[in-house]
């Protein structure tokens, strides 16, 4: 068996000489989107990478996301701050960071600041956004001269959902087959889509009990149905493709809600469950069902928190927001 591949060999391999550039003089800035996956990426075929089972496909965010600035500074460990708040060294998100910059720095610390214009709660704020947008901002100060694809991977290696927050739009995170990864990227569909809309029904602020990488490693590990997950994603994949080309919102729709049903039925599964939803997740799915019945195209998708994001159309937006009037409302592809 050949020895698996470290996130510090990959970045190697990738950057070559590249990775000895000296940083630009001055701090640089970087945003990258939030994105929502319509087709989720729910368990690896190898965790120090980030390698998913399966391809996924996701909206990004817009305007919305995180915006990290980064600046060398003359120090012995990175200084971070979120939304204007130190964070300290002792926190799992100033641990994981760090590790991530570990794979980058050579010789340098950091003073990083990561603003995020969602609402933290929406459970979608730091982490996909977050480390796509260090690594945009880490491609500037570096100046790397490197293809897109790299970027995503690096992306990757941070959180596997951060690979599709490199890019704006529709994005389909390809799996790949390798074992080093370096087929394992996002790519942007080539299409916009004026009209849509994404809502964010925000629940609970509370921290989840159980982060979604611990999930997912629990699920394919004990659930007996996910062995039928990667045979249902490459169909709905396909399905949810057709869909998007053809802007079908009803088919588009139906194709996530189901998937992030499917999905939350293989953790339910696992052993022991794993259950998101909240009676308040439960009653908003069932206000969506009858809003359908009305004749009112609005659909949700679910991630690894009891919050539902709806997808609908801008022609449909008076009406969502007489049922949800607190729904925050996102357009992918308003700038
Ligand atoms: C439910 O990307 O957070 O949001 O790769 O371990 O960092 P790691 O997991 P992460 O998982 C995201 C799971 C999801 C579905 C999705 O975004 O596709």
């Amino acid at each position: 068996l050949e020895r698996a591949l470290k996130k510090i060999d990959v970045i190697r391999l990738l950057l070559g000489k590249q990775i000895q550039n000296l940083p630009v003089a001055h701090p640089v800035q970087a945003f990258a989107p939030a994105n929502i996956a319509l087709c989720k990426y729910w368990g690896k075929r190898e965790r120090e990478l980030n390698l998913p089972q399966t391809s996924s496909l996701s909206i990004s965010l817009g305007e919305k996301g995180a915006t990290t600035q980064l600046a060398v500074i003359e120090a012995e460990a990175d200084v971070v701050f979120l939304n204007d708040v130190p964070v300290p060294a002792n926190t799992e998100f100033y641990r994981r960071l760090v590790a991530f910059l570990d794979l980058f720095r050579n010789k340098y610390y950091f003073k990083v600041t990561i603003s995020s214009n969602l609402p933290i709660a929406a459970g979608l704020a730091t982490s996909a956004s977050g480390f796509a947008a260090v690594v945009l901002a880490l491609n500037k100060l570096f100046q790397w001269q490197v293809p897109k694809e790299t970027l995503s991977i690096f992306a990757r290696l941070g959180s596997g959902s951060a690979a599709r927050s490199i890019t704006t739009g529709f994005v389909e995170w390809q799996a790949g087959r390798l074992s080093d990864g370096f087929d394992s990227y996002a790519v942007a569909l080539p299409l916009r889509w004026e009209t849509l809309c994404v809502g964010l029904l925000i629940f609970n602020q509370a921290a989840k009990k159980i982060g979604s990488r611990d999930a997912m490693q629990q699920t394919v590990a004990t659930s007996p149905f996910y062995a039928a997950w990667p045979a249902l994603v490459a169909s709905d994949l396909e399905q949810l493709k057709i869909a998007i080309m053809d802007k079908n919102l009803s088919k588009m729709g139906f194709i996530a809600e189901s998937n992030a049903l499917a999905m939350h039925a293989t953790m339910q599964a696992a052993r022991p469950a794993i259950i998101y939803s909240e009676p308040a997740t439960i009653s908003a799915m069932q206000q969506i069902w009858q809003m359908r019945e009305a004749g009112i195209n609005v659909f949700f998708t679910q991630d690894a928190g009891p919050n539902l994001k709806l997808l609908f159309e801008e022609s449909a937006l008076l009406d969502v927001l007489q049922f949800f009037s607190k729904l925050e409302i996102v357009r992918p592809f308003s700038s």
